[in-house]
């Protein structure tokens, strides 16, 4: 399963990146505008920077929400760099142009899926990933990691080759149920990442053997 980081702080994405388990970055406008990037050049220059820091796919939303629009602003971001993924929203015309990206060879994200149907949609439109926000079902009572099993089972049942990315991804019992179910990637913040490295058993383990090692060299 892939990982990426779900957040545009460059050093955050960085710190992920070091650890050695980061596959790509994704972003919204909610996380750029959290960073303090605002205005299309800023937001552009942006994008570029992280494209520096990863080797995977970065996903860069588009703003606009009309066929012609969408088109647009997502071929000027896939020309920013090789690893942009344009990232367009679980709309009528964002499912037109994510058929249209697909025909140019150029790699989508499709962006706020809250139903298997989208998910579904998304898949015939051809889009590379589709982004299910697990935690705001949950933040309304339905079941997120329900919604990732759906797709799962949709997926397979007729090949689907769209990557199932489980979104709004909180902490890590969401990434080790998305793990089990065989979501192809979630992204989520470092903190949900990195509490997997956590447990108290490894903790109180580790200071005991290094009490041990320090007991024979002091023998020695
Ligand atoms: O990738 C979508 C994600 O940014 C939404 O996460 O935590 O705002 O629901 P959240």
């Amino acid at each position: 399963m892939k990982f990426f980081i779900d957040t545009a702080n460059l050093a955050q994405i960085k710190e992920a990146h070091e650890m050695g388990v980061l596959d790509g970055v994704t972003t919204n406008p909610s996380l750029m505008a959290k960073e303090g990037i605002t205005g299309h050049d800023n937001i552009i220059n942006h994008y570029k920077a992280i494209c520096e820091i990863t080797d995977g796919d970065v996903s860069a939303e588009v703003i606009a929400t009309t066929y012609d629009e969408i088109v647009a602003e997502g071929l000027a971001l896939a020309k920013l760099h090789e690893r942009i993924v344009v990232k367009v929203p679980m709309i009528k015309d964002g499912i037109k142009a994510i058929k249209y990206f697909t025909s140019k060879g150029i790699k989508t994200n499709c962006t706020l899926v809250f139903s298997a149907g989208q998910a579904l949609l998304a898949a015939k439109a051809g889009a590379t990933y589709v982004s299910p926000f697990v935690g705001r079902l949950d933040d309304v009572s339905t079941d997120g990691i329900q919604l990732i099993e759906d797709i799962r089972l949709i997926f397979d049942n007729y090949g689907y080759e769209t990557q199932i990315l489980a979104a709004s991804v909180r902490h890590p019992m969401h990434i080790i149920q998305c793990a089990k179910i065989g979501s192809d990637v979630i992204t989520g913040p470092l903190s949900a990442i990195a509490a997997l490295l956590k447990h108290p058993l490894t903790d109180t383990g580790l200071a005991q053997f290094l009490a041990d090692y320090q007991k024979g060299a002091n023998k020695a």
